[in-house]
């Protein structure tokens, strides 16, 4: 018999209203101190209200060397802010949705990238980024997180690590796929010594886009080794952000979008900007149109080596889309970030029939908007304020 995608579904423990989960997108509206903010707690709130199973935060840092490049993101780096992420917990709760953290570190790929070059990083360094780890954990379970997620993908911190293309240490850190993956199994038998029944998730990439990164066989082996050291549950993204076909996003490169408004391209003088513009798409590996359901078939190969729950992203956004990646695909939730943003009712749409395709035109002006800190759908414009 076919699953109801809209009915209530447990995952690892958690009560979701329905099997679609938002899945993390960095709203970039956390204050200067990475405490979160009202603006932010009512985007949950609106998410909540339009009948979204379960939301994901947007990324968190585990301490401040471990923020993104762009301003705005949450941190979970110490006890004082316990208070304000339970605050908004609790009113995304009484709004009527699950809340799950998503816990990271940005590595290279951060604000404070050199200091993070996965192969010249020290021992000593690895170990107290495990244990910030832990201590973000236990602090979102004190702050009334139904879950954590921790952040494997997208080339960040922890996606480095365990990934061929960029871990070539000599030590028990890398080198073998047994020694990558032994952050994974520090961090995450540190949590479980501490919170035996916690949800915890894992975000990874199927497919790193780097032939020398992950491919879908290891991310298999990735999957089974998770499960086995506690894991509840594993999403499966692809990409490196802001790289590649736009990383998870995986599709259309918005070059104009990138020339107007991204840090480090946008000063450049007008005439190399014009020179620019033709060969970017091609150089950054622009999909059009933007494939479907992009790492549903990955998703199939690890759900068919693991026991524990597994979550597809990217691609799909369609009624349809959600409908066949569960009951004929056989994976067990589906997620989703771009169509929210647009549109944070539109689950409740499709639930009452109101709609079947989703409105988000996947021009992924929104993936570049959030590195100046913006959250929002520019619908495939250019945002007025720039003088161009
Ligand atoms: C603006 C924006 C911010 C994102 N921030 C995060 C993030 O904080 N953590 C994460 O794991 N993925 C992040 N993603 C990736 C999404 O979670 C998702 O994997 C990707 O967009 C593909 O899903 P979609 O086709 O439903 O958009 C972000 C995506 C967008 C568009
Ligand atoms: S800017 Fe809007 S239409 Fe474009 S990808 Fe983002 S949410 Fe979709």
């Amino acid at each position: 018999m076919a699953t109801d995608i809209f009915a209530s579904a447990n995952l690892a423990g958690i009560r979701l209203n329905n099997r679609i989960l938002r899945s993390a997108t960095d709203e970039t509206e956390a204050d200067d101190k990475g405490f979160p903010t009202e603006k932010l707690t009512k985007r949950y709130i609106a998410l909540a209200k339009g009948e979204i199973g379960g939301i994901i935060t947007g990324f968190m840092g585990v301490s401040e060397k471990g923020k993104a490049q762009q301003p705005g993101m949450l941190l979970i780096d110490n006890d004082e802010k316990i208070p304000a992420f339970s605050k908004m917990v609790a009113a995304v709760h009484d709004a009527g949705a699950p809340v799950i953290a998503q816990i990271a570190h940005c590595g290279s790929n951060g604000a404070y990238g050199k200091e993070f070059k996965v192969d010249k990083i020290t021992a000593k360094q690895l170990e107290e980024i495990s244990r910030q780890f832990i201590d973000a954990v236990i602090r979102a379970k004190k702050s009334g997180f139904d879950g954590v997620q921790l952040h494997f993908a997208h080339g960040y911190f922890l996606s480095q690590m365990i990934s061929p293309a960029t871990n070539h240490r000599r030590d028990d850190w890398g080198g073998s796929e047994e020694k990558r993956f032994h952050i994974a199994d520090v961090i995450i038998k540190g949590i479980r010594e501490q919170l035996p029944d916690y949800p915890v998730l894992v975000k990874i990439n199927g497919e790193d886009d780097d032939k020398n990164g992950i491919h879908p066989r290891e991310a298999v082996r990735i999957s089974q080794r998770l499960e086995a050291v506690g894991v509840n549950a594993v999403e499966v993204s692809r990409g490196i952000s802001f790289m590649k076909h736009m990383g998870p996003m995986y599709g259309h490169f918005p070059a104009e979008m990138s020339l107007a408004w991204y840090p480090g391209v946008k000063e450049l003088p007008g005439f190399v900007k014009s020179m620019m513009k033709p060969g970017m798409p091609k150089m950054m590996g622009s999909i059009d149109p933007a494939p479907r359901k992009y790492n549903v078939d990955v998703a199939k190969k690890i759900k068919s080596a693991v026991h524990i729950p597994v979550i597809a992203v990217g691609g799909i956004h369609d009624l349809e889309e959600i409908e066949s990646t569960i009951n004929v695909d056989g994976i067990d939730f589906v997620s989703m970030s771009r169509p929210l943003i647009l549109e944070p009712s539109l689950i409740q749409k499709y639930k009452q029939g109101r709609q079947t395709t989703a409105k988000c035109m996947e021009c992924n002006h929104c993936g570049i908007g959030i590195s100046q800190g913006r959250l929002q759908c520019w619908y495939g414009k250019i945002p007025s304020e720039i003088n161009r």
